[in-house]
């Protein structure tokens, strides 16, 4: 009987444990350079007092009817709604990248946020080069997007087969940009769209095909009618000089 109930105790005790230990996750945030974040703890609870930390720092407290105070120094990028509990990060920069808690006594547990912060992203750049008689299409993402590039994902859409595989969005792998390849025999009034995405936004570029064949080179032309020309006078020049030495060597 005692055995029993300790056994329970443990199990419920293991039990409170994991539970402790899942609400411990961090829930991932994202948000860009520049741009604004809230991490909010989406609790219901009117509260008394508040403490949010960015790793193990406090940066702002709250309780009773003052205001809240900012570690280390006030800092008017860092905003706490007391009414909710959500902490508002105004023109993040790469330093707010961290992990966040919030901590009440009038919450059951603590909560924490992962805060990744991404590049603005940038529109994609298509690029096409004609190569061996075919097409040859690249999409990239400017280098100016740095920070993270591997949360990056792309996808191709077109009328043609080449882009039917690419219903998935594919990962953005540094040195080899997702490419298409077309011959001339495709159709090659169609735009082919590159969408790009991060956890943040999205961004699409596109271009036809037909731009990607260079034009018949009009000086080429013109320098093959003047070699023609030139042929022309000198063979002409050549016949009459034939003819009068016949006649010369027939007198
Ligand atoms: C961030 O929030 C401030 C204040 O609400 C606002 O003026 C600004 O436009 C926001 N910035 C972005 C990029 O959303
Ligand atoms: C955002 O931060 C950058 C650099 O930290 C600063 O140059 C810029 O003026 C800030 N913008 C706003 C709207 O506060
Ligand atoms: C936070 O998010 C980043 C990017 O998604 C990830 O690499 C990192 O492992 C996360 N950290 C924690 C503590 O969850
Ligand atoms: C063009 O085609 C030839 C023969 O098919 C091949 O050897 C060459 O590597 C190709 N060039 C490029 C740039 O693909
Ligand atoms: C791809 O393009 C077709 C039309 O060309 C359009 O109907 C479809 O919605 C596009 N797909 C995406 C994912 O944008
Ligand atoms: C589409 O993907 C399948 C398998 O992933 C492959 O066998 C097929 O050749 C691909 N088709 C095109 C047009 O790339």
């Amino acid at each position: 009987m005692a055995a029993g109930s300790a056994a329970g105790a443990l199990l419920l005790s293991i039990w409170v444990l994991q539970l402790d230990l899942s609400s411990c996750q961090s829930l991932p945030r994202f948000g860009y350079v520049g741009g604004n974040v809230t991490l909010s703890p989406a609790s219901t609870v009117s509260f008394t007092e508040i403490t949010w930390k960015k790793g193990i720092n406090k940066i702002i407290d709250w309780s009773g009817n003052k205001e809240p105070t900012h570690y280390p120094v006030p800092n008017d990028r860092v905003h706490l709604d007391i009414k909710s509990g959500d902490l508002v990060l105004f023109n993040l920069t790469s330093s707010d990248e961290d992990e966040y808690e919030i901590e009440s006594v009038d919450l059951t547990h603590g909560q924490k946020f992962n805060l990744t912060v991404l590049d603005p992203l940038p529109s994609p750049t298509l690029g096409c080069y004609w190569v061996n008689e075919s097409i040859s299409v690249h999409c990239e993402v400017p280098q100016s997007y740095r920070r993270h590039r591997d949360l990056l994902r792309c996808t191709w859409n077109c009328s043609s087969q080449q882009c039917e595989n690419s219903s998935q969005l594919m990962a953005l792998v540094a040195n080899s940009p997702p490419e298409l390849r077309f011959t001339k025999d495709d159709d090659l009034s169609q735009e082919v769209h590159c969408f790009v995405k991060d956890p943040v936004s999205s961004r699409t570029s596109s271009k036809v095909l037909s731009t990607c064949v260079p034009a018949d080179n009009p000086r080429h032309r013109y320098l093959l009618i003047a070699i023609t020309f030139v042929g022309i006078f000198f063979l002409i020049g050549f016949l009459c000089y034939a003819r009068r030495a016949e006649k010369t060597t027939a007198r």
